[in-house]
């Protein structure tokens, strides 16, 4: 697994097959190296929320695949994913979060850009000579950039497909988070909490939406805080939580279906008491009717996967930032809802009990990252195995859909991902 690899070209669709995947498809570097370039540099990636730049001036810094960006609100209200690369020298212009503003400045020469990285001015410009044409020389934004419902997608090198291509029907998994504010509108703006950890980055969006590890990973959880997910398993009578295929990568467990048939009001939250939530309740009958805030109160908010980065955990929102084959970066927030401080105060304390580094559900799946990425490097087997529910999928509404534990989720994000690193992107 460790051999040189310069000069060999991977055969992406010998190596991805449907219900097995190669080994070095989590530990190659080339592999590595091919995927920063076809998915995270090509193909539409999640950079932010649009509501951690509220204001002109306002800026977040972000890593796509190897490449520094940094997303600014402009002066005329828009959202740009711009390069964080000076056009003289190739200094980082911003190289930390901080205060909103005016203009983007490199620390090295001291070129000035305006808050589309346009090159607004540079120090002694007697010095250059005539024909040095401050146009051609910008901080370069990504090639195609797209908003959806506050959620801020870039292509950086552009991937030959819109977002609404990219994002496929898996604009209703957003709109089914997003719906749950009075307002329709998310604010992420508590921060992102971060773990750096020695696992390939697949491991992330392979492992959030896996229904068969719960009971095993996550046992000491289930029975500690008497879970909500015990019982719904549990019930016979209700209808078995799923895992759909959305298509394009886009994958969910579905718990949905299972809080529906019980009917049950705040279930996913917890079960806490509408009787607790009165202001919500009563903003989220007047802003939708009472039928559809009933319904929204019942069904809850998505466990699901955006290809390849974004992973919208229930009331956590989370995204990937590869380093390496075998390291990446995970990042939370809670999924704050405008409009609704009663949800938004429980749901911190919720991310806290999740996410944290002393909580429960994050540092296991973390560990069992990591000891997935060591045993990797043990030989006797070349393929991981992605079988599980093949015989037993079914199609609904147009999408694959299996029991909750099945490994469809997987089979459809490496679908997309032998999709993207077998696309010509020289087109
Ligand atoms: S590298 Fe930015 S001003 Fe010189
Ligand atoms: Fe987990």
């Amino acid at each position: 697994m460790n051999m040189p690899e310069q000069g060999l070209k991977r055969d992406y669709s010998h190596l991805i097959q449907e219900g097995k995947v190669h080994s070095s498809m989590y530990t190659s570097d080339q592999v590595f190296d091919d995927e920063m370039e076809a998915i995270f540099h090509h193909g539409w990636v999640f950079v932010g929320h649009d509501s951690e730049i509220p204001n002109t001036g306002d800026y977040v810094l972000r890593q796509l695949g190897k490449q520094p960006v940094i997303m600014t609100r402009d002066k005329d209200g828009g959202v740009n994913v711009i390069r964080n690369r000076c056009a003289h020298r190739a200094n980082m212009v911003c190289g930390y979060e901080g205060e909103n503003k005016k203009v983007l400045v490199c620390p090295y020469h001291g070129w000035v850009y305006d808050l589309k990285g346009a090159l607004i001015d540079v120090p002694h410009p007697d010095g250059y000579p005539d024909d040095f044409d401050k146009s051609q020389l910008g901080m370069v934004p990504a090639t195609q950039i797209g908003v959806y419902r506050g959620f801020v997608f870039a292509s950086l090198e552009g991937s030959g497909i819109t977002l609404a291509e990219h994002l496929g029907d898996a604009t209703a998994l957003i709109d089914r988070a997003v719906d749950l504010s009075p307002e329709g509108e998310l604010e992420l703006q508590a921060g992102w909490l971060q773990h750096r950890f020695k696992a390939n980055w697949k491991m992330l969006p392979e492992n959030d939406c896996d229904g068969y590890h719960v009971e095993t990973t996550h046992a000491s959880f289930m029975h500690a805080t008497d879970s909500q997910a015990m019982d719904l398993l549990a019930d016979t009578d209700a209808e078995p939580p799923v895992v759909r295929d959305w298509g394009n990568g886009h994958m969910e467990i579905d718990f949905n279906v299972a809080y529906r048939s019980r009917n049950i009001p705040f279930e996913w939250f917890g079960r806490v008491p509408a009787s607790k939530l009165p202001k919500y309740t009563a903003a989220m009958i007047k802003a939708y009717g009472e039928e559809r805030a009933h319904e929204l109160s019942v069904t809850g908010p998505p466990h699901a996967i955006i290809f390849p980065n974004l992973f919208l955990g229930e009331l956590n929102v989370v995204f990937y930032y590869p380093v390496s084959a075998n390291e990446c970066v995970q990042l939370y927030t809670p999924m704050s809802l405008k409009g609704a401080p009663e949800v938004n105060k429980r749901a911190i304390h919720q991310t806290e009990g999740a996410v944290g580094p002393a909580s429960f559900l994050i540092p296991e799946d973390v560990i069992i990252a990591e000891r997935n990425q060591s045993g990797l490097s043990a030989g006797g087997q070349e393929w991981v195995d992605l079988s599980r529910g093949m015989h037993r999928e079914y199609e609904e509404d147009g999408k694959i859909v299996s029991h909750m534990s099945d490994e469809t989720v997987n089979r459809g994000f490496w679908r997309r991902h032998r999709e993207e690193m077998l696309r010509d992107h020289s087109a």
